[in-house]
């Protein structure tokens, strides 16, 4: 059955990711991407795919009642993979109005207007509504705890993780009570091409090219749970064909690092690629900066739930995967550089030198 797929949030890092894989699995399917372009978005990521006949980019918010309403008719919407969200936690201690407004209201917009539309239909069982989740929501985990299972009792500790706990269980109960069919998958860290500088990844590769230090938030040994992006789609893909409406899904990479060695590869990776970066060897640049307030010490999924009953497991490994993204950085300086903007320096600035200030 070919599908006519509205992916939300897909000029940001994962959804633009996510177009890539479906447009290449499933070159039939019609995609619709709603994207509102802030700060995180980039139409430059879609670029690839805007040519397409059976691709249609609207800006627009997923709020907007009326203007979701029009897509998911016109288009003949069966399937929404909801990405849209505010998405860094640090912005969300700065300011999280945009979080709750997009991640709960937004979602709630969605569910709202979906569950219109799949009663209009006749409540087709093929339609599908994934909402892409966070293991954030879980909260913190101690050096011992069992990594997060699709049980583990939901403790959001930033306004980010809190708003997407929010549109969590707002998903859940749409099926419960109205069987509209959902689905909600939590992943852990995601890493690769196209995310935004702000993150810990592409933040400290663009650093080691222009000779900025690497700030590293209180004594770098917070943990995570690293996923190649392109895994996580694999992931989505499989969770949309054959997952099963009112479950969750963990998605995890198996991967648990401390950031201090993470940061510590990725010089060395960037020593060995990039022979004539500005200062070297790039560890020189390290730096331990302010921890940011309620920082999680530890995340890490169990994705045993995904792997049993629907074959999927990660195909990348963390030595390959960041190694790739590496290139991928060094190859598009294009692409990077535009985004460190007015905007972007003010952010910086606000996070990462007027917060160690003393008044
Ligand atoms: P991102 O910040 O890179 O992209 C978010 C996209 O949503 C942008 O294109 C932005 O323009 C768009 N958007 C924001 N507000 C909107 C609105 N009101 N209406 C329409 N579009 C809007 O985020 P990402 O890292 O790609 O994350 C995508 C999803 O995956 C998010 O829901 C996030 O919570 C979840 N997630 C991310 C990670 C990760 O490591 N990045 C891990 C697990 C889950
Ligand atoms: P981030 O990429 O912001 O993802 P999240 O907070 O959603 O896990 O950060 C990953 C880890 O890296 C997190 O423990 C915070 C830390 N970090 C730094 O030490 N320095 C930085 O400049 C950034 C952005 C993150």
């Amino acid at each position: 059955m070919s599908r006519r797929l509205l992916v939300t949030g897909g000029a940001g890092f994962i959804g633009a990711n996510f177009v890539h894989h479906w447009c290449q699995t499933y070159p039939e399917d019609r995609i619709v991407v709603l994207d509102a372009l802030t700060y995180a978005g980039n139409r430059e990521n879609l670029a690839a795919v805007e040519s397409r006949e059976n691709f249609q980019f609207i800006y627009g918010d997923i709020c907007d009642r009326s203007l979701v309403d029009h897509i998911l008719a016109a288009e003949e919407i069966d399937a929404i993979a909801h990405f849209a969200a505010e998405s860094h936690v640090d912005r969300s201690i700065l300011g999280p109005g945009a979080f709750v407004q997009t991640n709960v209201v937004g979602t709630f917009t969605l569910l709202e207007a979906f569950r219109q539309h799949w009663q209009n239909a006749g409540k087709p069982e093929a339609y599908r509504f994934l909402h892409v989740s966070t293991d954030e929501v879980y909260g913190s985990l101690g050096p011992n705890d069992p990594s997060f299972s699709e049980t583990t009792p939901y403790a959001p500790n930033s306004p980010y993780s809190a708003s997407k706990a929010g549109s969590d269980h707002l998903v859940r109960a749409y099926y419960h009570t109205y069987q509209l069919p959902t689905i909600i998958t939590n992943c852990s860290n995601n890493y690769g091409a196209y995310q935004f500088p702000e993150k810990l990844i592409p933040l400290m590769c663009i650093h080691i090219l222009m000779g900025k230090q690497l700030p590293v938030y209180g004594d770098g040994k917070n943990v995570r749970d690293w996923l190649y992006v392109n895994d996580h789609c694999r992931a989505l893909d499989v969770v949309i064909n054959r997952g099963t409406p009112g479950e969750t899904y963990n998605i995890g990479g198996n991967n648990e690092v401390e950031n201090i060695s993470l940061v510590q590869n990725l010089c060395q990776i960037m020593d060995e690629l990039s022979p004539n970066l500005p200062v070297s060897p790039a560890a020189n640049l390290i730096t331990f900066v302010k921890d940011r307030p309620g920082h999680d010490r530890r995340y890490a999924i169990n994705a045993n739930k995904l792997t049993t009953e629907l074959g999927w497991t990660p195909s990348v490994t963390i030595t390959t995967g960041l190694r790739l993204t590496v290139e991928w950085y060094l190859q598009n300086r294009d692409w990077w550089e535009p985004l460190l903007s007015e905007e972007y320096q003010a952010y910086y600035w606000q996070n990462y030198v007027a917060s160690t200030i003393k008044t």
